[in-house]
């Protein structure tokens, strides 16, 4: 583990109206981005960042550049050669911006909450996802607005964590925005407006890829580390910590799906396993997945993520409906044709400036929920090929299987968990 904790201490209408809601909100701050009148509220973001990798990193960078009036005042990671790397990256990237000092750095597990003890106003979860339930309802119960990246859970039990924290920071009036960031990207926020409206007709099926050649293969020697530093600083490999890579990354796909949709699927019936990943240096994770997951109507989505070296790669997504067919990102085909046309904006960017339009609107996005059924679709994909069996939403969201160790008392030793054999593994 990292050298210590430096400080601890400690925001009677439809779904399908909720979502429309929300997707308004989104989308007119997609276009009110540069309009800095501060309606409501701080006119000054203070920033916390909890978790400062690669992304973590980048999305403060991110959310600095995306609107006026942003500071980092504080920043927090389990381990200090990872804060003080985030720390050099930052400083040179932010100038004036940049307000952390040594007491508002934090190392350690509990690192967290001396983040939520500082200044910040909004803070930024980026560590593996694992540990986003703890984070996200601490941040909540300490009355942070929030910006986290997705996945938001490795777990059922973690779900629930992030449905009743969202629940919350709607009653505390929070702003809650997940890195699920097609959301916030111009052409598909075009595109799904459009199928709302009917453009082609009623979605009668569709497919979701992710495809590549794999992230993190395997975990390197563990010298001298604790079970549980090995597993975090290589946490890919472990479903405990990544979800596996269905639910990594493959939530981007299954959350357009969930979008277009217009909610989650009932159930899911699956295949998967590891033909690349053979070696046990590659940890519990499967290398492939191939899921049919059954949303209401009998409306059947394929979703289909691969880790193959040598093999072609896919990352897109394609719905067919009675009236025409569509890439969900900017092109409709069939009688009502249609092309993309309008600007191009980083995603990655705009998600920070929607958020904080939001905040300063007085009109907080709250994207807990609809980023936690997509997280919970992915896991209920991963559940039905781990073991074989067809999972309903009702067995995946109501699972007793908790796969995070126990972070407020971690054992010196972490069995290494086994690889799951469908048709052997057990549903829990
Ligand atoms: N939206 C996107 O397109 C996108 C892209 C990349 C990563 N991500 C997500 O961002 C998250 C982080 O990924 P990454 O690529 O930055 O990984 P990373 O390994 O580069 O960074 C994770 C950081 O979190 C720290 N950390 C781990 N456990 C911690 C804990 N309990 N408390 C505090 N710090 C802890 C690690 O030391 C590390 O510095 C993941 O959820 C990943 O899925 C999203």
């Amino acid at each position: 583990m990292g050298s210590g904790t430096e400080g601890v201490g400690e925001a009677g209408v439809s779904r399908r109206e909720l979502v429309a809601a929300s997707a308004a909100v989104a989308a007119s701050a997609l276009f009110a981005t540069g309009n800095y009148a501060y309606a409501q509220g701080s006119d000054r973001i203070k920033v916390g960042l909890i978790g400062c990798g690669g992304r973590g990193t980048g999305a403060a960078n991110d959310c600095f550049r995306s609107s006026q009036g942003v500071e980092l005042v504080a920043m927090g990671d389990v381990f200090a050669d990872r804060l003080n790397g985030s720390k050099g990256a930052l400083k040179d990237q932010l100038k004036d911006a940049f307000k952390v000092t040594d007491d508002t750095s934090f190392v350690g597990l509990d690192a967290y909450k001396g983040v939520l003890a500082s200044s910040a106003n909004l803070v930024i979860l980026a560590t593996p996802p694992g540990f986003r339930p703890i984070h996200f309802d601490a941040a909540v119960k300490a009355g942070k607005n929030v910006f986290m990246e997705k996945p938001v859970a490795s777990d059922a039990p973690g779900i629930r964590t992030v449905l009743a924290a969202g629940e919350l920071a709607t009653q505390k009036k929070l702003a809650v925005v997940a890195g699920t960031q097609r959301r916030h990207q111009a052409p598909y926020v075009a595109t799904i407006a459009k199928l709302q409206a009917g453009a082609i007709g009623d979605i009668v099926g569709g497919q979701v890829y992710w495809n590549g050649g794999g992230v993190g293969n395997g975990y390197g020697d563990k010298g001298s580390q604790t079970d549980l530093e090995w597993m975090i600083r290589h946490w890919y490999p472990w479903t405990w910590l990544s979800g596996d890579h269905i639910v990594e990354q493959h939530v981007h796909n299954i959350d357009i799906a969930c979008w277009v949709m217009g909610g989650h699927p009932q159930s899911a019936m699956g295949v998967g396993g590891r033909s690349q990943r053979t070696e046990a240096r590659f940890g519990n994770i499967f290398d492939h997945f191939a899921i049919d997951f059954i949303y209401p109507g009998d409306v059947h989505i394929l979703s289909m993520c691969r880790h193959w070296d040598g093999t072609p790669g896919n990352v897109s997504e394609r719905f067919v409906g009675t009236k025409g067919v569509t890439n969900a990102a900017g092109s409709i085909s069939g009688p009502n044709e249609w092309r993309y046309q309008g600007q191009s904006t980083n995603p990655y960017v705009q998600e920070h400036a929607d958020l904080i339009a939001s905040i300063r609107a007085g009109k907080p996005l709250n994207e807990a929920r609809q980023v936690a059924e997509s997280t919970l679709a992915a896991i209920m994909g991963r559940m039905a090929a781990y073991t074989g069996q067809i999972i309903t939403w009702e067995q995946a969201l109501n699972s007793q299987d908790s796969i995070v160790p126990d972070m407020a008392k971690p054992a010196a030793a972490i069995p290494v968990p086994a690889v799951s054999i469908p048709g052997r593994t057990e549903f829990k």
